[in-house]
């Protein structure tokens, strides 16, 4: 049985009111938060670092599922992990060595995500999927909150379903597969039959004032997931 998780990205979150939005979600039912840092360098948009994250770390008890838009990446590991970072994904292109970046950010103890964009191929993880917890399959491009999902990563979920399943059975280990962008309670069925695990979800859960709401209605929609056929036809 697959673990559905909601991540609510604070990116689409009232930034005035930070620590009452990571409660407010909290009390709704959300699983992780998710915490987009940009760089306008890596992204053409500029967001939140170390400081922030460690100001509103101690307004929850979720895991931190921190997701960094920056290049260079590594100078920031360490400080996100002094921050609460439970969860650090890092762009392939982003990084100059990424069997390094792997290694640098596990060895602060905090599990490893790559994160691929729409046209980056599953091949970049050819040498390195065993050596990851997460794998963040970007839905839109980087940068912004709000965009529609791309239809074809439905197709990249089920062809990196299959690996991740073979992987795991490999090495015993668990591997999520995380889907970020333009989710909401009306493709989130699909996009879990298609193979994912973990749901980011920015402007469909902060974009509405009943945040605990948007939450059950899109676990009401994993509810109805035969997981058994997704696999059968990522298979
Ligand atoms: C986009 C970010 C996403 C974004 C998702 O670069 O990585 O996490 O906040 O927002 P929605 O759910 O509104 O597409
Ligand atoms: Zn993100």
């Amino acid at each position: 049985m697959r673990e559905f998780l909601i991540a609510p990205s604070l990116l689409s979150a009232d930034f005035a009111r930070l620590a009452d939005e990571i409660r407010d979600v909290t009390a709704a039912g959300a699983d992780w938060i998710h915490f987009d840092v940009m760089d306008n360098h890596y992204v053409p948009n500029l967001t939140v670092g170390p400081l922030v994250c460690s100001a509103i770390r101690p307004h929850t008890s979720l895991p931190f599922d921190v997701h960094l838009m920056t290049t260079p990446v590594d100078p920031l590991v360490a400080e996100f992990a002094e921050a609460g970072a439970n969860v650090i994904s890092f762009h392939p292109e982003a990084s100059q060595h990424v069997h390094r970046t792997i290694e640098l950010i596990r060895s602060h103890d905090v599990r490893v995500g790559l994160a691929l964009n729409p046209a980056t191929p599953l091949s970049v993880l050819d040498h390195v999927l065993e050596m990851l917890d997460v794998v963040l399959v970007m839905s839109v491009n980087p940068g912004f909150g709000g965009q529609a999902f791309i239809p074809h990563t439905l197709d990249k979920l089920r062809r990196l379903r299959v690996r991740v399943d073979a992987t795991m059975q490999r090495t015993g280990r668990p591997l999520q597969i995380e889907v970020d962008g333009g989710v909401k309670a009306s493709n989130i069925a699909g996009i879990a039959a298609a193979g994912a695990d973990v749901f980011v979800a920015g402007s469909a859960v902060f974009g509405v004032s009943d945040r605990a709401q948007a939450i059950r209605s899109m676990r009401g929609e994993l509810a109805t997931v035969d997981e058994g056929l997704g696999f059968a036809a990522a298979k």
